[in-house]
């Protein structure tokens, strides 16, 4: 199948990058957002997200005259979705007694009306949005069947979803292998046909509820093997042991690998995804559950650690190191660091915040400091909660000059801990309860 002009809906950290990258590769591109600002932001040449490379590419595509951006599809080849899929936030399914979270389709289903009415013989429309098992086909086709034509018969429908690493979305978007699932053979063909654009690796075939299941497998597995680091990481705690050590040295087993524990899971996909199975198949799923709650419960672990260290944390003033949901990103959202300051201002503890990936954000009931300097000035603890590159090369003794505070606690094993106790800290390690006992 050949493609002039597309439409891509959603023009986020998924949307934006795929609707550039097509732009570039010599696609007609129309871009659709419903939020006003984005639309000017990007018809002005410039971006509203940090992503690295994708200002050039989305300013190069936007001077070609391949690409626009606009609040309202137009007729196009395809169509591909790209809104977002949280959860909903205040309503719950129960099973057996059990509360598990909801996906929240609303975005789905209003980006798949909105383009209905322009839907002609022969178009092809994606869904690239992580979403429940059988949404293409029980969701998204029923609503598209309102025009009057059908999924598989008068037009192509298919499932693909994205696996794109944040902070390294331009070039693994061109280079990692993609999975195309279509409601036939044919659709999931238009669909290998419109991605080889510019896709270089591999492009596979199957059907739509397939390739809904193997992204959401792809971040339960993680999910799950992030727990099981984590609960070690309390019992580790518990037994006087330094989980890290021990992690270190399971992993010299030829078939172990242990992920690393941390302070919980955050972003939009991993700590999100799994519940799609959840609520899809609570009665099949009791280990996805237990992984979600046991991630979702490390804030509280963290929490303890910073009492053992500090004492009574009321009135405390408490340097966080990051707020982003992973190492060397701009994205806060679902971020666990952000639970574990406003479970410190719970207890009365003073925190400022330092995010050098966003320090203009703005984070509702925290107090962001505009620079490292001033977050730990006056502090009594600093306290790392991501990983970023920049905390890792930090010199304990240049710290120590600039801040009050004489106790570090490292969440993520981001520091040398002899380093920072030659430098006269008191040292805490998640997961490591020798790490305060020797010095
Ligand atoms: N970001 C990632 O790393 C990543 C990776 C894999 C999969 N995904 C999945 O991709 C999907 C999109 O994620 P994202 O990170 O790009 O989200 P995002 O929030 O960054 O962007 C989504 C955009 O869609 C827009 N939007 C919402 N409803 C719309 C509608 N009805 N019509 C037009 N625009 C609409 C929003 O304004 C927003 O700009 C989600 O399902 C997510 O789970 C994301």
């Amino acid at each position: 199948m050949k493609f002039q002009k597309i439409c891509i809906i959603g023009l986020g950290y998924i949307g934006l990058p795929t609707a550039s990258t097509f732009a570039t590769h010599g696609l007609n591109v129309l871009g659709v957002d419903i939020k006003p600002h984005i639309i000017e932001t990007l018809n002005k040449g410039e971006v509203h997200i940090h992503e690295p490379g994708l200002s050039e590419v989305v300013r190069k595509a936007i001077q070609s005259g391949k690409f626009t951006a606009a609040l309202k599809p137009e007729e196009a080849d395809a169509f591909i979705i790209a809104v977002p899929t949280p959860f909903q936030e205040n309503k719950f399914g129960e099973y057996n007694g059990v509360a598990y979270k909801l996906a929240d389709m609303r975005a789905v289903i209003s980006a798949a009306e909105s383009i209905m009415p322009f839907l002609k013989k022969g178009n092809l429309v994606i869904l690239e949005s992580t979403s429940p098992p059988r949404t293409t086909v029980d969701l998204v086709a029923p609503i598209l069947a309102r025009s009057g034509l059908e999924a598989g018969l008068d037009f192509h429908l298919a499932y693909s979803p994205e696996r794109v690493l944040p902070g390294q979305i331009m070039r693994e978007l061109i280079e990692n292998a993609r999975v195309i699932g279509g409601v036939n053979s044919e659709s999931a063909q238009a669909g290998h046909d419109l991605y080889a654009t510019f896709v270089k690796g591999q492009i596979v075939q199957t059907d739509a509820t397939t390739a809904e299941m193997v992204k959401l497998m792809e971040n339960t597995h993680r999910d799950v093997n992030i727990a099981i680091a984590n609960e070690f990481s309390r019992l580790a705690d518990k037994f006087g042991v330094d989980v890290w050590e021990a992690i270190s040295l399971a992993n010299l087993h030829p078939r172990i690998k242990i992920l690393s524990p941390g302070p919980g899971v955050g972003g939009h996909c991993i700590s999100v995804d799994p519940w799609f199975f959840v609520e899809a198949a609570p009665e099949l799923s009791p280990l996805i559950y237990h992984s979600r709650k046991v991630n979702d419960a490390q804030p509280e672990f963290v929490v303890k650690i910073t009492e053992r260290a500090l004492g009574a944390l009321d009135n405390k003033k408490i340097a966080v190191l990051g707020l982003a949901y992973k190492p060397d990103v701009d994205d806060l959202r679902e971020s666990p660091a952000n639970e574990i300051v406003h479970m410190l201002q719970e207890k009365s503890a003073q925190v400022k915040a330092w995010e050098p990936y966003n320090p203009d954000a703005i984070m509702p009931g925290i107090n962001m400091a505009p620079s490292l300097d001033e977050a730990i000035k006056d502090a009594d603890a600093i306290l790392l909660l991501v990983k970023h590159t920049e905390f890792g090369t930090l010199n304990p003794e240049a710290i120590a000059k600039k801040t009050k505070a004489r106790i570090v606690i490292d969440t993520v094993n981001g520091w040398d801990s002899e380093m920072w106790k030659n430098a006269g800290f008191q040292f805490f390690r998640l997961g490591d309860s020798k790490s305060k006992t020797t010095n």
